[in-house]
């Protein structure tokens, strides 16, 4: 397995819209290996209340140079945000399985609900290389929250936003507009690849499973040791038609089929 545990320093660590930050850091192996999906795991301080690393899924991979795009939840972050240029921190990856981007969607859509959009642009990069025409549903907030549009049109992704309180874009859900564009019926061949909020992520699958669309979902559970061992992220699916398995997001995911996952349960 090709996973590094890296010192490494902060190039950059800039605040990209309201209690949200984009961090950049020189990992070369990891930038190496990194697929789209996978995470790293982020020692932010050894100081009190900071034991735990904390799981950040891996953003853009720049020759050398790794970045990610988090959201400000809770000490982590808030301690992370505060952390400036030439900072340490220790990085572990990457991590967990990628995206399955094998069979050439028409069109790939990508559902990002707040930093869940994170998890979707290294995959919207490798999208875009093999030519695959890619829709962007972005959800947040409100306008000064909303994160990637310039990032995702730079590499030609078409881009659709929706807003709680309809400040730009849609007044409502990205679930809304995926229904519309499902409903339209003229998307070839369409795969939806999302990440967001768990509520979001259910939803987005039972709208898919009703058009038997392919969906693939990446999940953010809480996760204590992102090696498998302390099963503090594990998420149910199902195996066969009756039978549940509790798997680990951090080694069996964090990317699963949207029917797999037990919603029901989760
Ligand atoms: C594989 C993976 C990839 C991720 N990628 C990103 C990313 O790219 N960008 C990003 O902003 N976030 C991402 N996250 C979520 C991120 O890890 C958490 O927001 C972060 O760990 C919170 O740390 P904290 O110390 O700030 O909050 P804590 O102090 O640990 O938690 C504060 C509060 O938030 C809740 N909470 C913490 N983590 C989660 C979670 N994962 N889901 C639901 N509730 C939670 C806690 O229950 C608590 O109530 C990812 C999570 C996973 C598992
Ligand atoms: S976080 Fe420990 S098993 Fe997944």
């Amino acid at each position: 397995m090709n996973t590094f545990d890296t010192h490494t320093t902060i190039i950059s660590n800039e605040k990209v819209a309201e209690d949200h930050y984009l961090l950049r850091c020189e990992c070369s192996d990891i930038a190496k290996f990194a697929r789209p999906g996978q995470f790293i795991h982020v020692m932010i301080s050894q100081g009190a209340g900071l034991l735990l690393r904390r799981p950040f899924t891996i953003y853009t991979v720049n020759g050398r140079e790794i970045t990610m795009l988090y959201q400000i939840i809770g000490e982590g972050t808030k301690q992370l945000s505060k952390m400036r240029r030439e900072a340490s921190i220790q990085v572990l990856g990457p991590l967990g399985n990628t995206f399955d981007i094998a069979k050439n969607p028409e069109p790939a859509i990508l559902v990002g609900g707040g930093a869940g959009i994170a998890s979707l642009m290294l995959l919207a990069v490798a999208l875009r290389a093999q030519d695959t025409p890619t829709i962007g549903l972005i959800g947040a907030q409100h306008q000064d929250r909303l994160l990637s549009v310039d990032d995702l049109e730079e590499i030609g992704v078409k881009v659709h936003i929706a807003t709680d309180d309809g400040s730009v874009g849609h007044h409502g859900f990205v679930t809304d507009i995926l229904t519309d564009l499902l409903h339209k019926n003229d998307l070839h061949q369409p795969t939806i690849y999302a990440c967001g909020p768990h509520g979001m992520l259910a939803a987005v699958a039972k709208i898919t499973e009703k058009f038997e669309v392919p969906t693939q979902v990446a999940m953010e559970n809480r996760m204590g040791c992102a090696m498998g061992v302390c099963l503090g992220c594990v998420c149910p699916v199902y195996i066969d038609d009756k039978r549940i398995e509790y798997q680990r997001v951090c080694t069996e995911g964090p990317v699963f089929n949207a029917s797999d996952i037990a919603w029901e349960i989760s």
